[in-house]
């Protein structure tokens, strides 16, 4: 596929995929004219966890306000937009059908095109908001839905090569967090109380069959889980900070390593890693290691830009847009979109 990257483009990005609201207008897919985002993670806090029902009625409050936030920051106007790229999945349904409906209500008033985006190829391409994509490159994308293993030979290409067979990385830290009385969502918990732990409880690794390159944190969460049950009938005070340091180090472990493997076997010539989980800063600095001594190009966004936003997914859309990817106005949402066909 040939396509002109180099195409000046202006994309408004609509994100509604799981508990934010985001809008974003991104100048020929690198440059971000404005990225609003209007979070939820108080809302769910006190439930644990996101709760469908009201994410979808967070949505609808918050989706036009996004947008006009998006656009007014922007300083550009409707007849300056090329397209409107949105979210079609995967997600939470009730959430998506938001995002795509004010897409295609907005597209609709303002003539403008409607470009369908996979969110992990958003979480992907946020990479390019650092530097210039190199290919082939493999994608680690890491978040609180995903845990997937992405090889592209070259913009707008997917193949998935490794995925999980059980828990998300952030559905795990999600998950032991909560087991630990932390609140919701749990990931930037452990990573706080593991900066004062030691590593130093074994917990497994699940490194499955010989060369694979799919991952599993069910058996490691029940181990945590099984670790603190246990101390606790022994009458033991445990450690929150070295029980989060070792549970972090058996997740970062897992994911640099096989991240590694499918670097070698696919030849690439980058790594990039992307989803919340990739906000960690033991995930962070074993990647950075390990590449280092690999001696390969590693990107991983800035924190903001880890985490759901719609400027990742109008850079996604971009080469969607360039690709000539086109809804009309019967798209729906899908909550368990493939990744191929995009
Ligand atoms: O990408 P994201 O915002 O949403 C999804 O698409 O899922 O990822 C959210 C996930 C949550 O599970 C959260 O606990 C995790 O990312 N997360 C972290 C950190 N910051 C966010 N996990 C580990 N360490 C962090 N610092
Ligand atoms: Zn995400």
């Amino acid at each position: 596929m040939n396509l002109d990257i180099n195409q000046k483009t202006m994309i408004l990005g609509i994100e509604t995929s799981c508990d934010e609201t985001a809008a974003a207008v991104v100048e020929n897919g690198r440059i971000i004219r404005s990225n609003a985002v209007a979070s939820q993670i108080d809302i769910h806090r006190r439930f644990g966890g996101v709760v469908p029902e009201v994410a979808s009625r967070h949505h609808v409050d918050q989706i036009t306000v996004v947008c006009e936030e998006a656009m007014a920051q922007s300083g550009v106007s409707w007849k300056d937009l090329d397209a409107i790229a949105v979210t079609q999945g995967p997600g939470l349904v009730g959430a998506l059908l938001v995002g795509v409906n004010g897409a295609k209500a907005l597209a609709f008033a303002h003539h403008l095109p409607l470009v369908p985006v996979h969110h992990i190829t958003g979480h992907i391409y946020a990479n390019r908001f650092v530097r210039e994509l190199i290919f082939p490159l493999i994608a680690m994308v890491v978040s609180g839905g995903h845990t997937e293993l992405v090889y592209m030979k070259e913009h707008g290409s997917y193949e998935v090569v490794g995925t999980t067979r059980d828990d998300a990385a952030g559905e795990a830290f999600d998950k032991v967090a909560r087991t630990l009385g932390l609140p919701y969502p749990g990931g930037p918990e452990i990573d706080r109380l593991a900066a004062d732990g030691k590593a130093s409880i074994h917990f497994p690794r699940a490194w499955l069959e010989e060369g694979s390159l799919d991952f599993s944190f069910s058996g490691l969460k029940s181990a945590v889980i099984n670790y603190l049950h246990n101390e606790a009938q022994r009458g033991n005070k445990i450690s929150q900070e070295d029980v989060a340091a070792s549970f972090q180090d058996s997740v970062a472990e897992v994911l640099v390593r096989k991240t590694m493997v499918a670097a070698e076997r696919y030849h690439a010539k980058q790594i990039l890693v992307a989803g919340g989980v990739s906000a960690n800063s033991r995930v962070r600095s074993e990647m950075e290691r390990a590449a280092d001594v690999r001696n390969l190009p590693l990107t991983i966004p800035p924190l903001k830009l880890c985490t759901d936003n719609a400027a990742m997914i109008a850079a996604a859309g971009t080469i969607g847009y360039l690709k000539g990817m086109r809804a009309d106005l019967t798209l729906n949402a899908h909550p368990n979109l493939p990744i191929e066909a995009f």
